[in-house]
């Protein structure tokens, strides 16, 4: 874009502009002017003093000349105390110079140093009570702590802040009040500790794995624990604690068992060891993410940590296994083998989340594993990828690298990792794994590396796979078929395009693997192995061979599995569909079929007249009534979700724009009122069946959650009338439930109806029942803030005068302003909704940019699909953010949003 200023670099993003002042876009950095450190840092000791309202941070660092010259650290709100370069103090001009966010050794005072070993040491000063970003050491509650990733080391203490300078961290000390911190935590293993002056103590923390930065930790604070051990597959004992404030810590089991299984299950399918005597997790309350992968020391929101039957749903229970899954699984795919520069963050997190996902697949059910990720992905990914913050999952610039923690690199990158699996098979893709470590571990390294172990241990030519690390946009294959029934030839013919994208145009093809299956369309019966074709031209015509004779033209089962993150395109009958749905030996497409009736059948609604009186095709009809009515399917969780129409989010990028999002929730609700009528009595006899008894104990694992989510879909739909017999009922399933699952599942829809005597008790009872407990009190609000309810707005600036309310903790803002913020109710015609997140995002930014700059993400990155009216109240609104005086993180989205 134009008016970039290469000035900028490194400074804070906040010039107020005059009325008539075009704006400039935050400064971008750019992945092809990667540069290697001009020093590396090898070696590091740290004094950690912690104190009532200040810290101290003494560091003592031992570099090595790589390309040599001065050498700028990089430090962000630091007060600096003092500067010795071998043992001898510099003064400010004389061996250094300070700028706003750097510390810049000079090169004369470094060559000077040069014959002996070369010690750097500074002191600074920090005040962790005051941090809000909650990036660096901050204090939340009962402790101290730290959140490096991705560039917060550099508000600890100067440094060179990145991935590629990896150090041991041979000495960390802590010293903090002993009565305030008894617990002082670091990565490795606690060399020492012992009593100082004054009532204070210390411990000395030393990692022997040499790490970048960004997985450091410090923890300090009164904390209760839980303790377990793992025997690694080499028998060695690893010693597991979990960390909560007291008030919390028997909420840590799941936790720990999680942990276990995740190393059991990285031993097994990877081969993969711990390598360690240690493995800490901490649950913090404020926290801007889910998780981090500290060097054994892991930092949890309590959100994915804390689990009791009467605190945690089912899919929390399932979230925090995966999650817990996810940071362990990173000790090899991140910390082992790291990121050369944060452009490579998929190289951890693509990878990292595959492996997260074949663990919570193999401890579950591998065919609803796959519906939840893919539903995910459409839901955040797709719309990610065709607004205007679209990048490719190896991203070519950014300003903040914090934006760039996306569902693309995370989700698409992780269906990118999952493409090379399926194209060299498991075995294939176990060895290119084997390989990578082989050839990297201890190393810094890019997705091309990753990409030519692959290719290296299988003799395969990736090249053309590079394309998926180049090119942002989510592909459509387009299918068309031709049956030659006198040859009994079945010719498939797939075409491709890639979107045009922000900066990105006329796109090459993609090496693109399509899993297909044919079906015979009389008996259902399956015609042929399930085979993957490779699409790597634009277009191509595949010749299928049957192994029997079919009744007819066959029907065929495309995209199976979901093997590739694009868009498929097929003219189904709706017959076709329904044969799918019944009878594809393929899991995920019987529900992707149900996907593509149900978009039909909304999309038909938003474009007639009068949505009241629309009328589902009665094809799509049976095969919701044959759902409901299925004894066959043994997983309940898959009718469950056969049930669900696809979300609004997803059918906002299959509606043709513009949109009126108001109108298009109206169709969707038009739809599932008429299911619900016309199937009423299939639903609630189904709903009494899976209704426990009375005496039933409340269980939870696969079978039994999954009879609760089937159960509880059946509930949203039996009260979508709003009616006093759905309040009574969703009443009733409040009252006896027995788990949070059931319990939630009904106040959820209890606050649709917020009027009725049902409603206002429950509202009442719930909080009550949190008892304080903040995880619950987020559903609390976060369920009135999603309300399908006309006057949401004034009721979510109700919530936010509660006493609970806070906009400094990121999960209870993120329950009432985000969870409104992607409501239906936030496109009100009359612009209200955006004035909120106009006058909330400033003020949240003021606090925590990277929460704010999530929030302006969420709100406005649909706008081009829109309407035009509400297209120009969008741009009117950040038209005046981008005056407003916003952080970095939030400017570049602002910016990129106008673009
Ligand atoms: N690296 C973390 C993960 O994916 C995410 C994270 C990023 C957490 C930045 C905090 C800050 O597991
Ligand atoms: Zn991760």
């Amino acid at each position: 874009s134009a008016g970039i200023c290469r000035r900028r670099v490194g400074r804070r993003y906040n010039t107020v502009a005059t009325a008539t002042a075009t704006l400039e876009a935050p400064t971008e950095i750019l992945r092809k002017d990667y540069q290697q450190p001009s020093f590396f840092i090898r070696e590091v000791t740290l004094t950690v003093r912690i104190f009532d309202g200040r810290t101290e941070v003494a560091s003592r660092m031992l570099l090595e000349k790589n390309t040599g010259g001065s050498l700028p650290l990089d430090g962000e709100d630091l007060k600096l105390k003092k500067v010795l370069l071998c043992g001898k103090e510099l003064k400010e001009g004389e061996g250094y110079t300070l700028e706003k966010e750097k510390l810049i050794i000079s090169a004369d005072a470094l060559e000077a140093g040069d014959s002996t070993d070369l010690w750097l040491e500074t002191e600074v000063e920090i005040e962790p009570e005051k941090n809000t970003q909650l990036s660096g050491l901050y204090f939340s509650g009962s402790m101290y702590c730290t959140q490096m990733e991705a560039e917060g080391f550099r508000r600890f203490t100067y440094y060179l802040d990145r991935p590629d300078v990896m150090a041991k961290f041979t000495s960390v000390r802590l010293e903090a009040d002993e009565s305030k911190c008894p617990i002082l935590l670091s990565n490795g293993n606690r060399i020492d500790s012992g009593k100082l002056e004054e009532g204070r103590h210390f411990a000395v923390w030393s990692d022997p794995f040499a790490k970048p930065s960004y997985l450091f930790a410090v923890v300090a604070g009164d904390l209760a624990s839980i303790q377990d051990k793992f025997i690694t597959k080499s028998g060695r004992e690893v010693h597991l604690e979990i960390f909560a404030a007291k008030e919390d810590k028997d909420q840590l089991w799941h936790a720990m068992r999680s942990l276990q299984n995740s190393m059991k299950w990285d031993e097994e399918r990877f081969g993969l060891e711990y390598d360690l005597d240690i493995y800490n997790i901490v649950a913090v309350k404020d926290f801007n993410m889910g998780a981090m992968e500290n060097k054994s020391l892991n930092v949890f929101n309590t959100s994915l940590t804390l689990a009791r039957e009467d605190t945690a749903t089912d899919d929390d229970y399932e979230r925090i296994e995966g999650v817990i899954g996810h940071e362990y699984f990173h000790n090899w795919t991140g910390n082992r083998v790291t990121c050369r520069d944060w452009f490579q963050l998929t190289l951890k997190e693509g990878l990292t989340v595959y492996r997260d996902q074949e663990f919570s697949a193999d401890m579950g059910s591998r065919a609803r594993k796959r519906i939840e990720d893919v539903r995910i992905l459409r839901a955040a990914q797709f719309p990610e990828d065709n607004g205007p913050m679209s990048h490719p999952i190896r991203p070519e610039k950014y300003a903040a690298i914090d934006n760039f923690y996306t569902a693309t690199v995370y989700n698409k990158g992780a269906e990118v990792i999952r493409m090379y699996e399926t194209l060299l098979g498991r075995d294939g893709f176990r060895k290119g794994m084997d390989l990578y470590f082989e050839r990297h571990d201890g190393n810094a390294v890019t997705c091309d590396d990753f990409r030519s172990a692959m290719q290296d241990a299988n003799g395969r030519d990736l090249s053309q796979f590079e394309r998926w690390y180049l090119q942002a946009g989510t592909p459509t294959v387009t299918a068309t078929d031709a049956w030659d029934a006198e040859t009994g030839t079945y010719s498939l013919t797939l075409k491709q395009t890639v979107p045009d994208t922000p900066g990105q145009m006329d796109k090459l093809p993609m090496q693109i693997p399509v899993r297909v299956g044919l079906l015979d369309r009389e008996s259902g019966k399956e015609l042929m192995r399930d085979t993957v074709l490779e699409l790597c031209e634009e277009s191509k015509t595949f010749e299928l061979k049957l192994d029997e004779t079919p009744s007819g033209r066959p029907v065929p089962s495309l995209l199976r599995g979901f093997s590739a993150p694009v868009k498929l395109e097929y003219d189904y009958s709706d017959e076709d569909l329904s044969l799918l749905a019944g009878f594809d030996t393929d899991s995920f497409n019987r529900w992707e079929s149900m996907q593509r009736l149900g978009s039909k059948a909304v999309l038909d609604a938003f474009k007639t007249e009068d949505i009241d009186s629309f009328q589902p095709d009665a094809t799509f009809m049976d095969a919701m009534k044959r759902i409901v009515q299925d004894k066959v399917t043994d997983d309940l969780s898959l009718i469950a979700y056969a049930l669900i129409l696809p979300t609004e989010s997803t059918l906002m990028q299959q509606a043709k724009p513009p949109i009126d999002p108001t109108r298009l929730h109206e169709a969707r609700n038009r739809v599932r009122k008429v299911i619900a009528t016309e199937l009423e009595d299939d639903m609630r006899k189904r709903y009494d069946e899976l209704t426990p008894k009375d005496d039933e104990k409340y269980v939870i694992d696969g079978p039994s959650s999954s009879q609760r989510r089937l159960r509880n879909v059946l509930l949203a739909y039996l009260c979508t009338s709003g009616d006093a017999k759905a309040a009574e009922l969703c009443g009733k399933h409040f009252k006896t439930a027995k788990g949070m699952t059931d319990k939630l599942a009904a106040f959820s829809c209890l606050c649709n109806i917020p009027d009725s005597q049902e409603a206002k008790e429950a509202i009442e009872q719930f909080l009550a029942d949190a008892n304080g407990d903040a995880n619950v009190i987020d559903k609390w609000f976060a369920s009135q803030a999603r309300a399908d309810v006309d006057d949401l707005l004034p009721r979510v600036k109700k919530l936010m005068e509660h006493p609970e309310f806070s906009l400094k903790n990121p999960n209870r803002l993120r329950s009432v302003v985000s969870v409104f913020i992607s409501s239906p109710q936030f496109h009100l015609p009359d612009g209200s909704g955006y004035d909120f997140a106009l006058e909330m995002i400033p003020k949240v930014d003021a606090l925590n940019p990277q929460v704010a700059a999530r929030m302006a993400n969420g709100a406005f990155r649909t706008w081009r699909l829109l309407d035009e009216k509400r297209q120009k109240m969008i741009l009117d609104r950040l038209a005046d953010l981008s005056k407003a005086g916003l952080s970095k993180d939030a400017a570049e989205i602002v910016s990129k949003m106008q673009a």
